[in-house]
């Protein structure tokens, strides 16, 4: 069946299998591969190479890991991939993202280099060779023309500066995905500064491009012909903290658009992932808003929810993730959601420029914040990683509106995730406008450092620790050594000393 997806006759002869393809990837080798919140990820090739390098590794044990490879994605990918590569410990260097639990445990282990990057960085980080020589690509898609042009998965990711600047390339093309995806994408790529030209998005639903992802079939070393369909996401119905911040932030809103602050229909929005996230969206979906639109970076089932109930009329991303029920009705209809759809390279969908030019509504995750208005995305108690920053960064500095969101308190109320200063900073004070717990709202826009502590205490730590942390604000406010920003920096640090103890914060 998947001979037919391959339509170019010098590529059909590059045809092999999985085992053969990653024999041409060597220990050593930096590899760039598709994928994205778990969607567009080659998944036999990384399964294949995993099987060489236990077997390399077994045969020379008195070399250790001596076959490792830089990996580098678009974002998180899934089992098959990081899954399988860092349960033998096959990694040397990740990056820009992940969210896997063999990966993360290599990284905290210190068997892996972990590059946590803006999403919107890697490709241009990648070309002026920050990263290394990328030897090898390893991109998922959907088939190929006649005339050798590719026709991308359901993701983009980094796709377009892996195939450029990888020495070797080796498709996946994947019979089990929805050959109708073909149209949804819009590939454009930019230049590197100097001179580099406006990207000319002016909305959300602007194609700029074409639809096809180039490649010098010079490069192409294989082709493995694969049937195996994304992975779904799971999503649990949102808990009872889910759905009272999504209730906050849609109050907000609705009192923004009274304001006449924003328009009746918002202004683009930007959804991190996860379930507090499809809430907001279930909210909005329910709201008395008409023709929404998105500039996200990854459409979960929140959104195409709301497409297709008619109130997002257009989304605008570089994935899809979406759980099984999602996934079977995105591949029943896709004639029609390509027509509210662009899947775009990360580099675009996640661009400063673009971020601020539509001014979006950017609401992400975070672990913690200060009272102060910093957020942590990234850390637990400092040290150990979760995830990575994603593309919060991007949106977060350059939004319209930039709200963080998180249940007032972690590890079954032992930790306040409010506290007097973060014990790793992701995104500055400078960058974060709103914060949200389950107790409510902080809109810190235009207040000084000490009003916003005030305003985040009231209204989004858990009352049990809210006269700790008003104690040490005002205690701060008597003793420190200035009172733009008043810290106890012995204090502050407690909180967490306490936490790495296994103390209540
Ligand atoms: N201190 C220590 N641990 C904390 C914590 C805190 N303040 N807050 C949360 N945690 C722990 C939770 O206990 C949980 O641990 P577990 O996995 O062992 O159960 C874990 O962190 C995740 O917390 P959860 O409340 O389930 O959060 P989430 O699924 O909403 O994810 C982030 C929150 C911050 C991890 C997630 O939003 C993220 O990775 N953000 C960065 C990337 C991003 O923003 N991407 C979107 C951009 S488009």
């Amino acid at each position: 069946m998947s001979e037919s997806r391959i339509h170019n006759a010098a590529l059909r002869g590059k045809i092999m299998s999985a085992d053969e393809a990653a024999a041409l990837i060597n220990p050593g080798d930096n590899v760039g591969m598709s994928g994205f919140t778990g969607s567009g990820h080659p998944k036999e090739v990384p399964q294949a190479l995993a099987r060489r390098i236990a077997a390399a590794n077994l045969a020379n044990p008195e070399r250790g890991e001596n076959f490792k490879v830089g990996i580098w994605t678009g974002a998180s990918t899934a089992p098959e991939l990081d899954g399988v590569l860092f349960k033998v410990n096959g990694g040397s260097m990740r990056l820009p993202y992940q969210s896997d639990p063999e990966c993360r445990n290599r990284i905290n282990a210190g068997d892996t280099w972990y590059t946590d990057a803006h999403l919107s960085h890697s490709a241009q980080n990648a070309a002026w060779g920050h990263y290394g020589k990328l030897d090898a690509a390893l991109i998922e898609i959907v088939a190929i023309l006649e005339d050798g042009r590719l026709v991308p998965s359901t993701s983009v990711g980094n796709n377009v500066t892996w195939l450029a600047l990888a020495e070797r390339v080796i498709l996946e093309v994947n019979a089990g995905l929805n050959a109708r995806l073909e149209g949804m994408h819009d590939i454009y790529s930019i230049a590197l500064p100097p001179h580099r030209k406006p990207i000319p998005i002016t909305r959300a639903d602007e194609r700029i491009g074409e639809p096809y992802l180039r490649v010098d079939p010079k490069k192409v070393v294989a082709v493995v012909e694969t049937d195996c369909p994304d992975r779904d996401t799971k999503f649990s119905d949102p808990d009872e903290n889910s759905r009272r911040i999504a209730g906050h932030i849609l109050d907000f809103l609705q009192y923004e658009v009274k304001k006449g602050r924003i328009p009746a229909n918002l202004l683009p929005l930007q959804s991190g992932v996860g379930n507090v996230a499809n809430a907001v969206m279930a909210g909005l979906n329910d709201g008395p808003y008409e023709n929404l639109t998105a500039y996200t970076e990854v459409l979960q089932d929140g959104m195409l929810d709301m497409i297709r109930s008619g109130k997002l009329v257009y989304a605008s991303a570089t994935a899809v993730s979406f759980s099984k029920d999602a996934l079977l009705d995105f591949n029943a209809n896709l004639d029609t959601y390509r027509q509210r759809i662009i899947l775009r390279p990360q580099e675009i969908s996640n661009h400063p420029e673009i971020a601020r030019r539509l001014g979006v509504i950017s609401m992400n995750g975070m672990l913690e914040a200060d009272i102060y208005g910093n957020v942590n995305s990234t850390h637990v108690l400092g040290s150990k990683m979760m995830n990575g920053i994603g593309g919060s960064g991007d949106f977060a500095r350059n939004a319209y509106l930039s709200i963080f969101m998180t249940p007032s308190l972690a590890k079954n109320g032992a930790l306040s995730c409010i506290v007097p200063m973060v014990s790793h900073v992701d995104h500055t004070e400078h960058d974060v406008q709103v914060l949200v717990t389950e107790h409510g709202l902080a809109d810190l826009r235009g207040l000084a450092p000490r009003q916003r502590a005030r305003r985040v205490i009231e209204k989004c730590a858990d009352p049990r620790f809210r006269p700790a942390l008003a104690d040490y604000l005002a205690r701060a406010e008597k003793n420190a050594n200035g009172l733009q920003t008043p810290h106890l920096l012995g204090e502050a640090y407690d909180w967490h000393l306490r936490a790495l103890r296994g103390e209540s914060m």
